[in-house]
């Protein structure tokens, strides 16, 4: 069999999909860059493998890349990961070549069957650590739960030493490069993705990139975004997201109805400024969700400012507190400012919100009406508080 396209080593190539128009993810996350769904194609010496699929709605770039590769049969059809993204064509697949079997674990197997009614004589069930071999290679499954679903496991292709890691280590980037550019651009897509995606099972990532520290990697294969040729670069980053280490920053997502708040944003921001904090406002009503998630993977500290409005907090604030809450940062420190003008309870509401966040509570400034100077004061406590706070972590 000739085989074409887009290799990564020689009988291992790429035949997935790149979306380049794509701006949401889960309808909740946005996308500045699009993304890939990546599949793999692996030809041994006796079995053909392919290493998950694609989304469903580019399931035709699917069959026309295996079709240009001249793939006759596929024996195995390898699932990572239940998500639709990568296991949506899974049921075509089984169409177009009837005799293959999707081999994955027995929780992903159950998540197949519920999620795209595969039926059970299709699957052949794998165990942590077990090996299949397809000739002259072999395929090793590693199970690591929870990056970022219960059943999530990846495939280690032992001869070539690559690791094909599904979403993890993975990065929303749409790229016509097969392998990794490595410098900013990547680094941010990569860290948009831990974020918004891994970034709530930070500890159970530090267990399974123990785990996969035995191996010897030349090459990561994710199912998103480029292959690392270099696993330092990805691998390094995730250690340093992943550790407890926080800077010296502070998060301030806020929302202003008559620019109360906004003024003791503004006031506080440069107060923050004046001590060497770094700060990143991000005005609710404008900002990327994405772009608050990503700075909230290594700060220190998070303020939220709200106006009060139908005596609770502003939805906007209620909707980013909830995210900070569901996202897990390893944030130390957490404040609340804003303005009312008759009554009503944002601090409890919002504290509760934050009841998943391992964080001290420190000074809040909540003010009636406009800032006057005994307000400014308060903010300016406020400010010394964090700055004696951080200096403490050092
Ligand atoms: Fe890329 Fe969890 O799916």
């Amino acid at each position: 069999m000739e085989m074409k396209g887009r290799e990564i080593k020689s009988g291992v190539r790429w035949v997935g999909a790149i979306d380049w128009d794509r701006r949401l993810f889960d309808e909740l996350i946005p996308l500045p860059d699009g993304t890939s769904y990546n599949a793999y194609l692996i030809e041994g010496g006796e079995k053909i493998a392919l290493i998950d699929t694609v989304d469903p709605t580019k399931e035709q770039e699917l069959i026309t890349n295996l079709k240009d590769s001249r793939v006759e049969r596929v024996d195995y059809i390898v699932s990572n990961h239940a998500e639709q993204d990568h296991s949506g064509a899974i049921p075509r697949m089984l169409e177009l070549y009837p005799m293959a079997r999707v081999v994955t674990n027995t929780k992903c197997a159950s998540f197949l069957k519920d999620l795209l009614l595969i039926p059970d004589d299709k699957f052949l069930v794998v165990k942590d650590g077990e090996t299949l071999s397809l000739g002259n290679k072999t395929l090793k499954f590693i199970l690591t739960p929870w990056v970022h679903w219960p059943e999530t496991m990846v495939t280690y292709l032992v001869e070539d030493k690559i690791l094909f890691s599904c979403d993890f280590f993975g990065s929303h980037l749409a790229t016509s490069s097969l392998f990794a550019e490595e410098g900013e651009k990547l680094l941010e897509g990569a860290k948009r993705y831990y974020a918004e995606i891994m970034m709530p099972f930070r500890t159970v990532i530090r267990k399974n990139i123990e785990k996969l520290s035995g191996l010897k990697i030349d090459i990561i294969a994710p199912s998103h975004g480029p292959v690392y040729k270099n696993p330092a670069f990805i691998i390094d980053a995730y250690r340093e997201w992943i550790s407890d280490k926080v800077k010296n920053e502070v998060v301030l997502p806020y929302v202003s109805m008559h620019g109360s708040t906004e003024r003791m944003v503004s006031y506080f921001v440069e107060l923050l400024i004046e001590r060497g904090i770094t700060v990143k406002p991000f005005n609710l009503t404008k900002s990327d969700i994405g772009e608050l998630a990503m700075a909230l993977v290594d700060t220190a500290t998070v303020v939220i400012g709200t106006p009060m409005v139908l005596a609770g907090a502003h939805p906007s604030a209620v909707y980013a507190t909830y995210l900070v809450n569901a996202l897990r940062p390893k944030l130390k420190f957490v404040s609340i400012i804003g303005s009312y003008g008759w009554g009503g309870k944002f601090v409890e509401q919002l504290k509760e919100l934050l009841s998943g966040i391992n964080a001290e509570f420190i000074e809040l400034v909540i003010i009636k009406g406009y800032p006057e100077n005994e307000d400014f004061k308060a903010l300016e406590r406020l400010a010394d508080e964090i700055l004696k706070k951080h200096k403490e972590l050092v």
